[in-house]
């Protein structure tokens, strides 16, 4: 695999320097994220792991903090009182504890979360675990099970079902059997976290026609046969939350088959959100930065990172837990109001 040090204007000029600070949280495993690549299995370090538990149960507590105030218990917005009987929340909206034992806002409910061995994923699939949801952690290589099981067992330490569904979501009928697989562990559907993608840095005129199947085929054709399938399948109140890139918003040598066939998700989530709403049902995109893991560091090289992690006012790259609480928040009753949105998680890499 080549990388390309990107030449991009808001990739330099002002604020490129070498006062970058150190990157603060390290990749969580070391594999590269191509798909053609072997199968080691690394497991997270326990300081790590430790990091992320606490993560699913600190999501629940600053939910819990910011989404308990007048607009639940007043029922103010029209569709205050829909979205938290589907949630099961009382009606002053203080459902949110944050921990085990205690009633937690997504108790009793079902998430889906694809691309879920670990990184982005695994801090979905955990930090929803952490508000009571349980979990179908999809994983896509054989090679990489042991890191699906690690996430599970995070998710089942929350006091919550956890299963893993192994397969390749281009293929739309594998994305069907992984709804029928949650229906089967849980009886229901309702949140679903399209996070699945994957990335090539290439100039276009080098992008095979093999990598652009591949490409479209996860990032475009599953996350499109997904919403579908959820549109149909997913509870009333139900939450759905497209893993975007903010390269939609930054355009970005190098990057267009990645960019490209990652663009058609935020149409379809804006069509769906219309189409869908009335069933009290958010469908949203959550559009992360750079992020600290294998997935962004296998395009990029040292230079080109120095590059990014200085384009942003806190000039580092994003972790996990930066993006994490967006989208549990959307998963939440409270987040109702929120629907059709793109939204940037990105330190301001990018503004619109
Ligand atoms: N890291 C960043 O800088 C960044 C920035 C913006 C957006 N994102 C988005 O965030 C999401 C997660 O990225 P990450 O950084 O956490 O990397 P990651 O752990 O490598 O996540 C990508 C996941 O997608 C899975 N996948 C790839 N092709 C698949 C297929 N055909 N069928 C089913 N699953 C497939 C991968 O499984 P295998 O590894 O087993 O193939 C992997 O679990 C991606 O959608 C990415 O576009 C990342």
């Amino acid at each position: 695999m080549s990388n390309h040090v990107n030449s991009d204007a808001h990739h330099g000029g002002a604020n490129q320097g070498n006062d970058a600070a150190p990157i603060d949280a390290g990749p969580i495993d070391a594999e590269s994220t191509d798909a053609s690549a072997g199968g080691a299995t690394p497991s997270i370090d326990s300081g790590r792991r430790r990091a992320l538990m606490s993560l699913g149960a600190g999501v629940a507590a600053v939910a819990a903090a910011g989404c308990t105030g007048a607009y639940a218990a007043a029922g103010a917005g029209p569709k205050a009182g829909a979205a938290t009987s589907a949630a099961g929340t009382s009606a002053t909206g203080t459902s949110i504890a944050g921990s085990q034992g205690r009633h937690r806002s997504l108790s009793g409910k079902t998430a889906i979360v694809t691309g879920a061995r670990n990184n982005l994923g695994r801090g979905f699939a955990v930090a929803l675990a952490g508000l009571g949801a349980n979990v179908l952690v999809h994983q896509h290589r054989a090679a990489t099970r042991a890191q699906a099981e690690e996430t599970a067992n995070m998710c089942r330490e929350h006091g919550v079902k956890a299963e893993i569904y192994t397969a390749d979501l281009s293929r739309v009928a594998n994305v069907r059997k992984m709804y029928d697989e949650a229906f089967a562990a849980f009886g229901r559907v309702d949140i679903v976290v399209n996070n699945a993608g994957r990335i090539k840095k290439l100039p276009l005129a080098e992008i095979s026609e093999e990598e652009f199947d591949r490409c479209n085929g996860i990032n475009n054709k599953a996350m499109f046969f997904s919403m579908q399938e959820a549109a149909k399948r997913i509870g009333d109140g139900g939450r759905i939350i497209n893993i975007g890139t903010s390269l939609l918003n930054a355009t970005t040598s190098f990057y267009s088959v990645y960019a490209g066939t990652k663009a058609p998700m935020e149409e379809y989530t804006r069509m769906l959100a219309r189409e869908i709403g009335h069933r009290d049902i958010t469908v949203n995109v959550v559009a992360p930065g750079p992020v600290d893991t294998p997935f962004f560091h296998g395009q990029e090289t040292p230079q080109s990172v120095n590059y990014i992690q200085n384009a942003t006012p806190a000039k580092r790259l994003g972790k996990v837990s930066d993006i994490v609480p967006m989208v549990a928040f959307l998963a939440t009753p409270e987040a109702r109001w929120i629907t059709g949105q793109t939204v940037w998680v990105n330190d301001g890499y990018s503004t619109r």
